[in-house]
């Protein structure tokens, strides 16, 4: 007998075991139904039926595997999570509402009251305001370090830390942590290393490969890629997921089908997308550079970033984030930012188009004055998220921009 290709409707995972990100990204987590549809269906339902009241009770009581409710589990959602648990070489991956509902979950289901966090300080804003004005309520305390200061997270450590908290790179600074020595020091205090991989993806770096207990995402941005949808993820090991997904089960901030089936999609496209915009990226980098009207570029891809040989050695690219300061202060900034046309004033980022951000009066702005000085969010900074337009184009744009400040 020809046991033929029809014998499975999916293609079973260890079918896929040591196959590249790029495969990955295209065919892991993928479930047909008996349609046999070659793109990847939607289930769009908040419930599912049972054949019978004793099958109801069964799946409910945990006897019989399957779907229940689309707030615990839902096949889409759970193609979403295999094919991103895949790619960052995970064993799970659980979905939830947005990056920030990720983040939440994840200290929500792992830390209690009297636990300490240490988190870099670079973050993004509301990560911060989550740790300190949120989390601090429940009795969970944050310290803040420099994420390139290794005594400074060593002298922060205390006998209740139970979370390292990074983004590697920074959002909007691009500082690069070291993952190796940071891993070590939550290892031997026994605290999670928690990794946002937000800029980078698993195309360019899989901290789970160095050392971080968990992954974690805003799908919001690269992993869609085309700025659709809202949404999030964390990856790793089975003991702490279980955890979290528990979480979410009871509390409820869980991706909707059709946010999954956007993101399951923008993986399709995720690793040539990112090598598209680490091109643009670093050859926009250069060319500020060379700007007279530019005080400094932080991109991890020029030499002059003092992570430069981390990075490369880290991370398979240096991402589509540049950073830069104009001379002067807000109201250079603004004036730059106004004088463009092509590109988008906006706050999201990781998106095919460009975006061009101001971050101490956006993405930041909640910060104190004090948190912002720490934490390098000037006046005078502007963050660009590269897209994957012509080059020629994007400097045509940024010139107006220039030709501003001129006048
Ligand atoms: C690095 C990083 N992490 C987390 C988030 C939060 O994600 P979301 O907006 O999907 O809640 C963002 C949002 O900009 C971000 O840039």
């Amino acid at each position: 007998m020809t046991v033929g290709r029809e014998e499975h409707l999916w293609i079973p995972e260890s079918d896929l075991d040591g196959m590249s990100v790029d495969t990955l990204a295209v065919r892991a987590g993928q479930v047909r139904t008996g349609q046999l549809e070659h793109s990847d269906a939607i289930f769009p339902t908040s419930s599912f039926v049972y054949g019978s009241a004793a099958q109801a009770a069964a799946r409910f009581g945990g006897e019989e595997p399957g779907n229940i409710y689309s707030r615990f589990t839902n096949p889409t959602v759970q193609g979403f999570e295999a094919r991103i648990a895949a790619m960052e070489g995970g064993e799970k991956a659980v979905a939830t509402a947005s990056g920030m509902a990720a983040i939440l979950s994840t200290c929500m289901a792992l830390l209690q009251s009297g636990d300490h966090v240490i988190c870099s300080r670079g973050v993004f804003g509301t990560t911060n305001v989550l740790f300190q004005k949120y989390m601090a309520r429940f009795g969970v305390e944050t310290t803040f370090v420099s994420l390139t200061d290794a005594d400074g997270w060593e002298a922060a450590v205390r006998p209740e830390t139970r979370m390292l908290f990074i983004e590697t790179p920074s959002n909007p600074l691009c500082e690069i942590a070291d993952m190796d020595a940071l891993s070590a020091l939550a290892r031997v205090n026994d605290a999670l290393f928690v990794v946002d991989n937000c800029f980078c993806t698993p195309v360019l770096q899989r901290p789970l490969e160095q050392g971080a207990d968990l992954v974690i995402h805003s799908a919001t941005k690269y992993l869609d890629g085309q700025g659709r949808c809202v949404g999030g993820v964390v990856v790793g090991p089975a003991r702490y997921l279980d955890e979290i997904y528990g979480f979410l089960r009871s509390a409820g901030p869980t991706m909707s089908p059709f946010n999954a089936w956007v993101f399951q999609k923008g993986l399709e496209t995720l690793p040539i997308r990112m090598r598209a915009h680490c091109n643009n990226a670093l050859e926009l980098a250069n060319w500020l550079e060379s700007q007279p009207s530019v005080e400094k570029v932080f991109y991890a891809g020029l030499e002059s970033h003092p992570q430069h040989q981390l990075a490369k050695k880290q991370q398979d690219g240096f991402g589509g984030i540049v950073s830069f300061l104009v001379k002067g202060g807000r109201e250079e900034a603004w004036r730059f930012i106004d004088a463009t046309r092509m590109i988008s004033i906006t706050a999201n980022l990781g998106d095919v188009k460009t975006t061009i951000t101001h971050p101490a009066t956006t993405t930041h702005g909640r910060l104190s004055p004090e948190d912002k000085d720490k934490a390098g969010i000037t006046e005078n900074l502007i963050r660009l998220s590269v897209g994957i337009e012509a080059i020629d184009d994007l400097k045509t744009d940024l010139t107006r921009g220039f030709q501003a400040l001129k006048d």
